[in-house]
């Protein structure tokens, strides 16, 4: 009778409840869809910085960009014989433009809190950067494949782009077995500034049109990036105009280090084993690098008991064999971008140089590095709200970069050529400082920046030999 009775009603509330879990389900799913329906038109508003909750979506972004390999992957690609953590770094988008919208400032502070904690971060490809990047490495390991004597008449007497051997370049007087394509800036002996005998200018000695064409490519690429970086800096730091930086970058000494460094056991043996540049700051503004595949990179993040004048005295060898290095794996379709030694000056070491080395890894492997640089003729001085008694003076950029390019090439043809036509004396001239004021004169007891420039200027003039420039510094 029970069953009888109670069945009908068993089989009412049955239904109702099979009712309510499908409606329930139905909703569940609804949610899900229409919640992942919004994040991704929230991250599409925020890839165009426009998206009221930017803040908010924006780690989705990055975590959407990040690559998806464990960190046992990463930690298996770094080069024997070494020890440090694989780094998991920040990635970001680039937005087309760059307008000091609020999206920028956001942008670019979350940019400045990478840098300031990790000391390096990471900038997606475009599609159309992946091309030309791919088109790059390709033509770089067809340069590096030619016979020796072949590549190393690549080389130019009047500025200091070419060919740099294995073994050729030291970093605190250890050589380093990076073999390396430079470009500067590439001009013809038409130009003026070649005519006028300005140091380091002339044209690049190209092995072949294909190798110009793709590099040259690439880095006008790297520079419509560095440009966009610098004024999402500019936006995250705050300052008045967000040409405060790019202003000194038009016409802007940018150059190229085009990488590859031989597997350790194929090496000449002329430096130190499975080292292939030793620790060092790069000399500029902002760095943006690329690797394959092949792990070799390591960078040291900054720390708060380390605060040195990078742009005074180098760095080059120190923390070699610290135990604080990061290694920075290889990830597809990013650039790494870190800042130089004139970032650090201009910000009062708010954005320190980072310091950062290479080892050789069981394969060759090829990277590249592009300085987005200053006017050779732009003078830096610190930033609105960066000033202090140590970045007072100003620097010089070409005068900077003469200075380190004849410390780290002593013996080059085109360093000899300065010394021999007594080039360094057209530094001085009004000609050259016409981008900002000219740097102020230290006194001479003083240990300033431009004071330490001046004695390396005045002795190569008395022309000093390489014995003076004993601590040398790889870029
Ligand atoms: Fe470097």
């Amino acid at each position: 009778m029970i069953c009888h009775f109670g069945g009908p009603e068993q089989t009412s509330h049955q239904r109702r409840l099979e009712f309510l879990l499908i409606l329930i389900s139905t909703l569940t799913i609804a949610s899900i869809m229409l919640a992942s329906l919004a994040l991704r038109s929230a991250v599409a508003g925020c890839r165009n910085y426009q998206c009221k909750n930017f803040a908010k979506c924006y780690q989705a972004i990055t975590k959407f960009t990040r690559p998806f390999a464990t960190m046992q992957d990463k930690q298996a690609t770094m080069p024997p014989g070494y020890k440090a953590k694989a780094g998991a770094f920040q990635t970001f988008e680039i937005p087309q433009q760059v307008t000091g919208s609020r999206g920028d400032i956001i942008l670019g502070k979350a940019m400045i809190n990478a840098w300031r904690r990790d000391g390096i971060l990471q900038v997606s490809m475009d599609e159309s950067q992946r091309s030309v990047a791919d088109k790059a490495f390709a033509t770089s390991q067809r340069y590096f494949d030619i016979p020796y004597d072949r590549k190393a008449s690549c080389v130019n007497d009047q500025s200091f782009s070419g060919y740099i051997a294995s073994g050729e370049e030291l970093t605190d007087n250890i050589a380093d077995y990076s073999e390396i394509f430079t470009v500067t800036k590439d001009l013809p002996q038409s130009d003026p500034r070649v005519k006028a005998k300005w140091p380091c200018h002339g044209p690049c000695p190209w092995p072949d049109t294909r190798m110009k064409s793709s590099i040259k490519t690439y880095m006008n690429h790297l520079g419509d990036s560095g440009d966009k970086i610098l004024q999402l800096i500019a936006c995250g730091l705050e300052l008045p105009d967000i040409n405060e930086l790019t202003k000194y970058t038009r016409d802007g000494w940018h150059h190229l280090r085009v990488l590859r460094f031989p597997a350790r056991d194929k090496t000449n043996g002329k430096g130190k084993d499975g080292r292939g540049i030793g620790s060092h700051t790069d000399y500029g503004l902002l760095v943006i690098a690329s690797q394959d595949s092949v792990g070799g990179l390591f960078i040291r993040p900054p720390y708060k008991d380390e605060k040195y004048a990078n742009w005074e005295k180098s760095v080059a060898g120190a923390y070699e064999n610290d135990h604080r290095w990061v290694y920075v794996p290889p990830v597809p379709n990013v650039f790494t971008v870190f800042p130089g030694d004139m970032m650090q000056y201009i910000t009062n070491s708010y954005l320190p140089s980072t310091p950062h080395k290479v080892g050789l890894n069981n394969d060759q492997r090829f990277a590249f590095a592009y300085f987005h640089e200053p006017n050779f003729q732009a003078t830096l001085e610190a930033l609105p709200g960066f000033e202090s008694d140590e970045n007072s003076r100003g620097i010089h950029y070409g005068t900077h970069f003469t200075n380190m390019s004849m410390r780290n090439y002593p013996q080059r043809i085109t360093a000899k050529r300065i010394r021999a036509e007594n080039r360094m004396a057209v530094l001085h001239t009004p000609e050259l400082k016409t981008l900002g004021a000219a740097p102020k004169p230290a006194p001479k007891e003083e240990q300033g920046a431009e004071g330490g420039m001046q004695r390396i200027v005045d002795a190569v003039k008395n022309k000093a030999e390489e014995v003076f420039f004993s601590n040398q510094v790889a870029v």
